[in-house]
């Protein structure tokens, strides 16, 4: 138990490494949470129109994600990296340094998912850039891509790494709530313009 409760908080201090609004900032250009929809992912990174900037975020994110479980479960074996995975999701989510309000955690969950079960993390970078292209959402493309996920790794018989991801998916479902509403009401942002974010 000791070992899962260090995993579980070393992974969250790793996710709560908040790449976005830390490389805005030594960008110069302020602070990620004052525009567009507000969020600290590289989604939003994008909307000050700073692709290079954009993409550092997304490796960021998903790198702490796969550094927590590869760290983790070289030191102390298969348990102990799912349990990192979590800590490094729900830091990305709740990191305490921005008063526990974080990101989506789309580039952390394939970030997760490549350091446990790499197939699984192409099968879901290649869902999300056939959605992206077909619609032009972030949003529902990471929706439609976390939602098969865990499938595929039922498929795959990884069945332990399946239940972490089934839980991954619901809160990262959760975190996207205003965008799923956005979808509905067909206010959501598409990737290079669109309609406004509130
Ligand atoms: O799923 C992508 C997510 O990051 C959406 O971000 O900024 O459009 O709310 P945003």
């Amino acid at each position: 138990l000791p070992y899962l409760l260090a995993a579980l908080a070393g992974g969250y201090l790793l996710g709560s490494i908040p790449f976005g609004v830390i490389l805005t900032r030594m960008a110069g250009l302020g602070d990620v949470r004052t525009i567009g929809s507000g969020n600290i992912g590289a989604t939003n990174v994008l909307r000050t129109g700073r692709k290079g900037l954009a993409a550092a975020t997304l490796v960021g994110d998903a790198l702490k994600g796969t550094t927590a479980v590869v760290l983790f479960g070289h030191l102390w074996g298969p348990d102990t990296a799912l349990v990192a995975g979590f800590g490094a999701f729900l830091g990305h989510l709740f990191p305490v340094w921005l008063k526990f309000r974080g990101g989506k955690g789309v580039a952390t969950y394939i970030g997760i998912l490549l350091g446990l079960f790499w197939p699984a993390a192409l099968i879901f970078a290649g869902m999300w850039i056939a959605m992206a292209w077909l619609t032009r959402y972030s949003s529902l493309s990471a929706l439609v891509a976390s939602a098969a996920t865990p499938v595929a790794l039922v498929l795959f018989d990884r069945l332990q790494t399946a239940e972490l991801f089934a839980v991954l998916t619901v809160l990262l479902f959760i975190a996207h709530r205003a965008n799923i509403g956005r979808l509905m009401r067909g206010e959501e942002t598409r990737i290079g313009g669109g309609p406004a974010a509130s």
